[in-house]
């Protein structure tokens, strides 16, 4: 996933340190897709402890030759079969105003989940203490039924 990351570029690269907790701790809320042996693609996120109808996702990154052929929507939507993510109904993620493809695959994913998808303010560019980040904007998809989830293509 850490390759990947560094491959994908546009991603906040966090420390290799993390990406081996999310695999550890996590996993249940994570996916990678592999090809040929090696990781192309991931999925990271968590359930907020507080809000339990949410499950967030926190990266997805594709390796730049595999991007544009439905592997980022194949991915968001294992995600949202594995078993970490059971019961909840609302997808949570943020996205930069920048990030077309990005932007493109979540309102996909709302439309294919028959659901709406709302977008609002989230982490502003001087919350952020390291400059030149954008700002964050939280995406909102739901509520969708579990019936919803076997709609989508694998
Ligand atoms: C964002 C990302 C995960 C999308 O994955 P992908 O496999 O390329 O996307 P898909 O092929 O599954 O396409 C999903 C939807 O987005 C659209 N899309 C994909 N790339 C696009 C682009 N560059 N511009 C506009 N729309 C795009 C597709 O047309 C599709 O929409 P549709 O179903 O309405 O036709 C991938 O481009 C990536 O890894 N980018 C770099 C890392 C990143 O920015 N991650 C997201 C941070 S929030």
């Amino acid at each position: 996933m850490w390759e990947v990351v560094k491959a994908a570029g546009t991603l906040d690269l966090n420390s290799s340190y993390l990406y081996l907790l999310l695999a550890r701790d996590f996993a249940d809320t994570c996916v990678v897709a592999e090809h040929e042996g090696r990781v192309v693609g991931f999925v990271t996120g968590y359930r907020p402890p507080q809000r339990p109808e949410v499950v967030f996702l926190w990266q997805v990154g594709i390796r730049p030759e595999m991007q544009g052929h439905g592997l980022g929507k194949r991915l968001v939507t294992a995600f949202l079969r594995q078993p970490g993510a059971d019961r909840a109904s609302i997808l949570e993620t943020t996205v930069t105003p920048s990030n077309e493809a990005s932007r493109a695959l979540f309102r996909a994913i709302a439309r294919e989940l028959d659901t709406e998808c709302r977008v609002e303010p989230c982490f502003r560019s001087d919350d952020f203490p390291d400059s030149g980040h954008e700002d964050e904007e939280l995406f909102v998809i739901g509520p969708y039924r579990p019936s919803a989830l076997n709609r989508l293509a694998n």
